[in-house]
């Protein structure tokens, strides 16, 4: 198996392409305005962008109800366009990856349309239907009924609008004859169809995928062994068609994952606790009813690293670097990294990110701290997650600089909080997010020990306590990483000798050194943080 190369220094970005940039003052945001913007990612450090799907919809799940798969949806502009996206990032030496969505399609597909009619055609079995109107409640699944005049309910993947593909039944139930085998000629024809629209946007210089719900594309599969066989053969045709693309995936259990043959696994909110620790499980109790647990990131000093890192470290046990895992600073789907917490708290949890031997992801608009806006209402199917999905700030000025359009016809309100952040002031100030962000991403790309690849140490890491500290190391380069997010003086003790001489790269607050005989106490002040590099005197 081969990787593609730019991986391996990979800094992803990920583009809600809605709300990145309107270049036609139509209030939306549009391929050619990323396009424009490329150059400002480029600066930030990022070196690989992930946009949400921009195919053509009728936008009851913000695209991922997908119409046409081979079709830019107009709103942001069209097949060219997109090829000009490529070309350009190429330019550059950046990276695009395409969001692909296999489980569902929107209901408004025409392949679903056709599934819908009552006379076999192709399509019939194309989508997951029973074979009665009246049998929503006997099958174990929740089943849209009265859809159409074809005598059968069908399974939707996430909303009613979002009928699942039929990927087939790792265990079709012998009394269910509508439960297809994996191996069924119109499963393996909608199988094939999704190989066929990633060659198709392959083709045309795209870098890759980040695939949609990964997990879930076979039904009744315990433990994914059809689900990871479907995706193994996609990953043989990228290997030996194209082996400089990427897939990653929604998947958030490396391990599976990285068998299954992708190269890359998401570590986010789901399947797993995990992610939540580090950011985000307090906030997620007000309103999406998660767990009630203090995230170790946040100023009350409560919460616990090693309900991340012992499941990371573990997932990085079982890879052993056939994959990777890529921790993103969040998403379009949860709550904003800066939802109670401020920008020297941000930057705290940056410096973990970046120094962590992961792939690294800035969803757009963290690397300035914009909020969350949690009130807003519901746009096309984002409910909660409508206040994490708004333009971006660039300027002080008209909408932020992000469109020209009235106020009105924006794609969501922009935040308008006195002092909002935007990319203008904030790259001007020296000691601002943005540019510390930008910081500790040149010198993560600077310094191999802190990549991807280099070695994690961990030196201070236990449950309940502040400061976290560890060590990470290529060759003879050593790098030094003290956090502590808590309100408070916290003190540790490290296996630094006096003579080994911590240079601070860079950090925030106060990290005092004192040596004793072969250790070192060390006391990080509240919200304090340093990368040193390790240097030792001879
Ligand atoms: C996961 C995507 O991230 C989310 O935004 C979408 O609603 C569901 N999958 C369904 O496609």
């Amino acid at each position: 198996m081969t990787e593609p190369k730019w991986l391996k220094d990979a800094i992803f970005y990920q583009v809600y392409p809605q709300s990145f940039y309107d270049s036609n003052g139509d209030g939306i945001g549009d391929i050619p305005g990323l396009i424009e913007k490329l150059d400002y990612i480029q600066w930030l450090g990022c070196n690989a962008i992930w946009m949400n799907p921009c195919f053509d919809s009728p936008f009851n799940d913000a695209g991922y109800d997908v119409r046409d798969f081979y079709k830019v949806a107009p709103r942001y502009g069209t097949n060219a366009d997109l090829r000009r996206l490529f070309k350009q990032a190429h330019k550059r030496n950046m990276r695009v990856l395409l969001d692909l969505v296999p489980a569902h399609t929107s209901d408004e597909h025409r392949w679903f349309r056709e599934s819908c009619k009552p006379q076999k055609n192709k399509y019939t079995h194309w989508y997951l239907w029973t074979d009665s109107a009246w049998s929503w409640q006997k099958e174990g699944f929740s089943l849209i009924r009265g859809a159409s005049d074809r005598n059968g309910c069908y399974l939707p993947s996430f909303f009613a609008s979002q009928p699942a593909l039929n990927l087939g039944f790792a265990r079709p139930d012998p009394k269910q004859p509508w439960q297809l085998p994996v191996d069924h000629p119109d499963v393996q024809a909608v199988r094939r169809e999704i190989k066929n629209i990633l060659r198709f946007w392959l083709d045309a210089g795209a870098d890759g995928f980040r695939a949609d719900m990964a997990s879930s594309i076979v039904k009744n599969d315990p433990g994914w062994k059809e689900t990871s066989r479907f995706w193994r053969e996609v990953r043989t045709l990228l290997d030996q068609r194209y082996p400089e693309a990427a897939l990653l995936s929604e998947w958030s259990t490396p391990s599976a994952a990285i068998a299954a043959g992708f190269h890359a696994d998401f570590m986010i909110h789901i399947n797993d606790t995990a992610y939540d620790a580090l950011f985000r499980q307090e906030i997620w109790r007000n309103h999406w009813t998660r767990r009630n647990a203090p995230s170790f990131f946040d100023k009350q000093g409560k919460g616990d690293i090693t309900a991340f890192l012992k499941p990371f470290l573990n997932y990085q046990a079982k890879i052993r670097r056939k994959g990777h895992i890529c921790v993103p600073s969040g998403n379009h789907d949860i709550s904003r990294l800066s939802y109670g917490r401020s920008g020297r708290e941000l930057e705290l949890a940056f410096a973990f990110l970046m120094t962590l031997p992961a792939l690294p992801l800035v969803y757009y608009g963290d690397e300035i701290g914009m909020k969350y806006l949690r009130h807003l209402h519901s746009k096309e199917g984002g409910y909660e997650r409508t206040g994490s999905r708004t333009p971006m700030q660039w300027t002080g000025g008209k909408n932020a600089g992000f469109s020209t359009a009235p106020k009105s016809k924006l794609y969501l309100p922009i935040d308008s909080a006195p002092g909002a952040p935007n990319v203008e002031k904030q790259s001007r100030q020296n000691n601002s997010l943005l540019n510390r962000v930008r910081q500790l991403i040149q010198l993560r790309r600077s310094a191999p020990a802190l990549g991807r690849d280099g070695k994690l140490t961990l030196l201070c890491a236990e449950k309940g306590k502040y400061p976290l500290v560890y060590l990470r190391q290529a060759g003879r380069q050593r790098y030094l990483v003290v956090l502590n997010p808590s309100g408070q003086d916290q003190a540790a003790t490290v296996p630094l000798t006096a003579k080994e001489k911590p240079k601070k790269r860079i950090g925030r607050g106060r990290i005092d050194f004192l040596p004793h005989g072969r250790r070192t106490n060390l006391i990080a002040g509240p919200s304090g943080y340093g990368i040193f590099q390790i240097s030792e005197d001879t």
